[in-house]
């Protein structure tokens, strides 16, 4: 009886371990991760980026300033003396944004313009900017920061789980990782899209008549072409990297964190504008603390 019951654990302990096993190569697999890879998306967001930061225009697009902004800002509490690390910093206004109340913060882009965007428009502020890839921060050492903000990021990069593992390693024990992404199952960069009914004349935004999202299990890249609402293209396309919520979840543990938070932030406004984030979540968000 006993026999049985210990053989009983082990096969249980057993499969675990495979399926831990089995579930971290095709996270590793997923996506190819190389020299040239890299080069050509930074190379997009260099040739996006002065489109990109006049789209933020120092503030946010309204889904970042009514529907994010706040969830994060909830979820980042008080800042006061606490080191920052806004990985895949854009242009910026998050770091002055959080520089503003107290914080000291590091903003870290692979992509030398951004950065450079950045510098020109922090002169007031006491910020460090760095051009760095969060696959492999090779310039900041362990145990630095007591919370790691990555707004919007993982999602355009290749590297989920070696970045996951490095905001781990420059964080202090204790220290929280805060990420946001674009909601992987009602993705508009990936496997989804509404299906749209008239203009509404107020808002000028078409009405959503619902939204359809298929092949959410397979994860891949898009490749889309942004044009601002005011109609400025960018030179090129973005690339996407779709992956489930289960994906995002287990490599988060997988990487050492405790899951703190999980939200699908509604919009803080009525406005007729957002109609559709009402219906379906537009972005998810993670709290997770380095244990
Ligand atoms: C959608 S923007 C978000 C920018 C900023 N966090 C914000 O909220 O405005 C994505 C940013 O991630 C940066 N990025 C993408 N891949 C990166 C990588 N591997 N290492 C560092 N930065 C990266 C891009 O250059 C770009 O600035």
């Amino acid at each position: 009886m006993r026999e049985g019951s210990s053989l009983l654990l082990t096969v249980k302990l057993n499969t675990r371990d495979h399926d831990k096993e089995s579930r971290r190569h095709s996270l590793i697999d997923r996506y190819p991760q190389n020299w040239n890879m890299t080069t050509n998306l930074r190379s997009q967001w260099q040739a996006n980026a002065r489109a990109y930061s006049k789209l933020i225009a120092e503030k946010g697009t309204p889904h970042h300033r009514e529907i994010l902004n706040p969830c994060i800002e909830r979820l980042m509490g008080d800042v006061l003396g606490k080191y920052i690390l806004d990985a895949g910093c854009g242009e910026g206004y998050l770091s002055r944004l959080y520089a503003q109340k107290g914080a000291k913060v590091t903003g870290v882009d692979f992509s030398p313009s951004l950065i450079s965007e950045s510098k020109q428009r922090s002169q007031n502020f006491d910020i460090t900017y760095l051009v760095g890839d969060i696959c492999q921060l090779e310039d900041i050492q362990a145990n630095q920061f007591d919370i790691v903000l990555c707004n919007l990021v993982l999602l355009n990069v290749n590297c989920l789980e070696s970045s996951l593992q490095e905001f781990h390693r420059v964080l202090r024990s204790g220290g929280f990782l805060i990420f946001s992404v674009v909601h992987p199952a009602f993705n508009v960069y990936g496997p989804g899209q509404w299906e749209l009914g008239e203009k509404d004349p107020t808002t000028g935004r078409r009405k959503g008549q619902y939204f359809k999202t298929d092949n959410y299990h397979t994860e891949k890249e898009f490749q889309i072409r942004w044009n601002s609402r005011t109609g400025e293209g960018f030179p090129k396309k973005f690339s996407f990297f779709h992956r489930t919520i289960s994906t995002y979840v287990n490599t988060v543990i997988e990487s050492g964190f405790q899951l703190v938070a999980f939200e699908e932030p509604l919009p803080s406004t009525d406005a007729p504008f957002f109609e559709r984030e009402r219906r379906v979540p537009f972005f998810l968000v993670i709290k997770a603390e380095k244990s």
